[in-house]
């Protein structure tokens, strides 16, 4: 069963008419659903900055269609040089919105690519096929997404089914006691990409089948997605889930309390680095420590071929106000924000790490599951060129 299909019908971005992109505006959960439309270039860059969109896939795909937007506001006489300068500007501020989800490039460069190919048929294209173009592509860039989380979902189900069977055939519990323990950090549920989710995925197709699943759900402070989004999802769904402050994880892998950690990720270098949100990297080393699986799900849009080492992708940086403040709803039902600190005292706010390859037990794709190595990579995608 799709989110499709068990929540309202809804996606995380549509188009409701040729003027008007939709989205549920993510700063609201949980405790309030919104949609918002987007109707401009400019807007779209707002909503991917301030995060009414976020999660690598979703960013992805909200790119490509402000790239359509952008076009939106050409007049039908404009020339091709029109229509190419508009997407560059376009791409130039797109690109500009968050630096670290390699996603949100490759989505922009595609709707580019596709419009492009347009442009150049018969010396020269009219901007209605430009606009046509463009739209189709963020459709596809979309659809595409979806479909490739919903694979990693049945890849990373027969994974979990076996780890299930091993823990069956070892455990001294009663079968009915038994189930799967998975942790999670951040939100890499549907909520990050068009449908399904990358690490939820796997969780949900597993749940579907019948498998007895627990999730331990971190936090993720500072913007709370794993609180705020994960544990939102979840509940809708129906999974059994806990939420627990960041730091607790290596005490519960230390307790046996976990059976696999499953992380989304941002950006993987082709040499299998893997970025996501900042906490990650930790959790990754409790694992290891402990003999605890640890598994990043992602769709191969996450891979940046181009780059091998994960210490070079660029980590976002973000206002101190994250840090300082928490947010949430009070008492009298009115959602405020409280200062955590000193006044005067400063932040860091880094929203990203890397965890390097040899602490990834495998990468999960939409392909299966790889081992976290270049050669691993290429084993699975030798079609990719990687100059
Ligand atoms: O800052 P965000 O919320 O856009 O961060 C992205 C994430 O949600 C996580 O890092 C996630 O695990 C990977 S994105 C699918």
């Amino acid at each position: 069963m799709s989110f499709l299909t068990c929540f309202s019908r809804y996606r995380t971005i549509w188009l409701k008419d040729l003027d008007t992109v939709q989205i549920i505006d993510q700063r609201h959960l949980p405790h309030e659903f919104v949609i918002e439309d987007v109707l401009s270039l400019d807007e779209m860059c707002v909503v991917i900055k301030d995060m009414h969109v976020r999660g690598a896939g979703l960013i992805g795909c909200a790119a490509a269609y402000g790239m359509y937007l952008s076009l939106r506001k050409l007049c039908t006489s404009s020339s091709v040089e029109q229509v190419r300068e508009c997407l560059q500007n376009a791409s130039k501020k797109l690109c500009a919105t968050r630096p670290t989800a390699v996603n949100l490039r490759v989505g922009v460069e595609k709707v580019g690519r596709a419009v492009e190919s347009v442009l150049g048929q018969n010396g020269g294209g009219s901007v209605e096929a430009a606009l046509e173009a463009a739209r189709k592509e963020a459709a596809r860039i979309t659809d595409e997404d979806a479909d490739f989380c919903r694979r990693i979902g049945e890849a990373g189900a027969d994974l979990l089914q076996k780890l299930y069977e091993r823990k069956k055939s070892s455990a001294s519990a009663a079968e009915g006691e038994l189930k799967i323990n998975v942790l999670t950090h951040c939100n890499a549920g549907w909520l990050a990409f068009a449908d399904w989710g990358s690490a939820l995925s796997p969780v949900y197709a597993a749940f579907d089948k019948g498998l007895p699943i627990h999730v331990w759900v971190d936090e993720t402070r500072p913007r709370n997605q794993g609180a705020s989004l994960t544990a939102w999802e979840l509940a809708k769904h129906g999974v059994a889930h806990t939420v627990i402050a960041d730091n607790a994880g290596g005490h519960l892998m230390r307790t046996g309390l976990v059976d696999v950690v499953i992380t989304g990720a941002d950006r993987v270098s082709s040499g299998g680095d893997a970025c996501n949100k900042i906490g990650t990297y930790l959790k990754a080393l409790a694992a290891k420590d402990n003999n605890v699986p640890f598994y990043v799900a992602l769709p191969s849009s996450t891979i940046d071929w181009q780059l091998r080492d994960g210490a070079e992708i660029p980590i976002e940086q973000r206002g101190d106000d994250e840090v300082k403040y928490a947010e949430g709803l009070c008492e009298d039902g009115k959602r405020r924000r409280v200062l955590l600190t000193p006044e005067s005292s400063s932040a860091g706010n880094w929203a990203f790490d890397v965890t390097p390859s040899r602490l990834v037990t495998g990468l999960l794709t939409e392909r299966g599951l790889a081992e976290a190595s270049e050669e691993g990579l290429a084993a699975l995608f030798s079609e990719v060129d990687r100059t």
